[in-house]
């Protein structure tokens, strides 16, 4: 007899339907992970018990754990589906969209906030492209080491799912935005704009409401040091605060 697989799905037709639980059993294949599984559902919607059903919906794009869309609750805990390979995981294997988020359809959820955080923080670098403005500042190999592994956020919104302070009453922006706030910070360009970005960090929603709970760090899959670039933002934060605050 083959191997089986057994998943199961909450599934939610719209943002304001009520959620069910459908289960589906697929036959095992070597290498087999969560987004291929996800596959083959969707092109067959039939459930465990032979019925069938809409074909199920979710969002991913690379397969590599690069875009960032296909993060979801599995068994319990926010991770990328892309990476998420099934012999590691127990059976059943449950998928649900992310908590926080609003839910479009089954698995796939609005995560727009994090985009207006990163907009509200000016998480870019400021360059007029109408000239040619010759070569850039040099970075030190320091920053560089510092800034490489910032770099690898992918904005999937694991690390705002897990934190507890991550929720309608803080408005907390979540720590992947301070994550590039000190990534852009840090760069000889970038800093341009950095007392804009500190001062964005600042009051309802800053990087106060942070209770350092570490949750984030723990869950990120590209194990950005989330902990460190919030003490070095919260540093850099408070020290703008000292100077506005004498400035007048
Ligand atoms: S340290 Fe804790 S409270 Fe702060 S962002 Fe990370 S999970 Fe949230
Ligand atoms: S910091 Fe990590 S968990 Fe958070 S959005 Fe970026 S990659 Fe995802
Ligand atoms: S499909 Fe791009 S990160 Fe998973």
């Amino acid at each position: 007899m083959s191997k089986t697989v057994l998943i199961k799905i909450k599934r939610q037709e719209n943002p304001g339907a009520t959620p069910r639980w459908e289960e589906f059993e697929l036959t095992w294949k070597p290498g087999m992970n969560v987004i291929s599984a996800m596959m083959e559902i969707a092109a067959n919607p039939v459930t465990r018990a032979g019925q069938p059903t809409t074909p199920i919906a979710y969002d991913s794009n690379c397969l590599e754990e690069v875009c960032g869309s296909c993060a979801m609750l599995i068994n319990g805990r926010a991770r990328m589906a892309c990476s998420a390979l099934v012999d590691k995981l127990e059976q059943p294997i449950t998928l649900e969209p992310f908590k926080k988020f609003p839910v479009v359809r089954d698995l796939q959820v609005d995560r727009s906030v994090i985009f207006e955080n990163l907009k509200r923080v000016k998480a870019w670098i400021p360059v007029d492209g109408t000239y040619d403005l010759g070569p850039g500042p040099r970075t030190q190999p320091t920053d560089q080491e510092e800034e490489y592994p910032l770099s690898r956020c992918i904005s999937c919104c694991c690390c705002m799912e897990a934190c507890p302070q991550f929720n309608e009453s803080t408005g907390f922006v979540g720590a992947a935005t301070i994550g590039q706030v000190r990534l852009f910070n840090l760069h000889p360009t970038g800093k341009a704009l950095k007392h804009e970005r500190l001062q964005a960090l600042m009051g309802d929603g800053g990087i106060q409401e942070c209770g350092f709970a570490q949750n984030c760090v723990e869950i990120c899959p590209k194990d950005i040091p989330l902990t460190k670039a919030i003490a070095d933002t919260g540093g850099e934060v408070m020290k703008q605060a000292m100077k506005d605050f004498f400035r007048g």
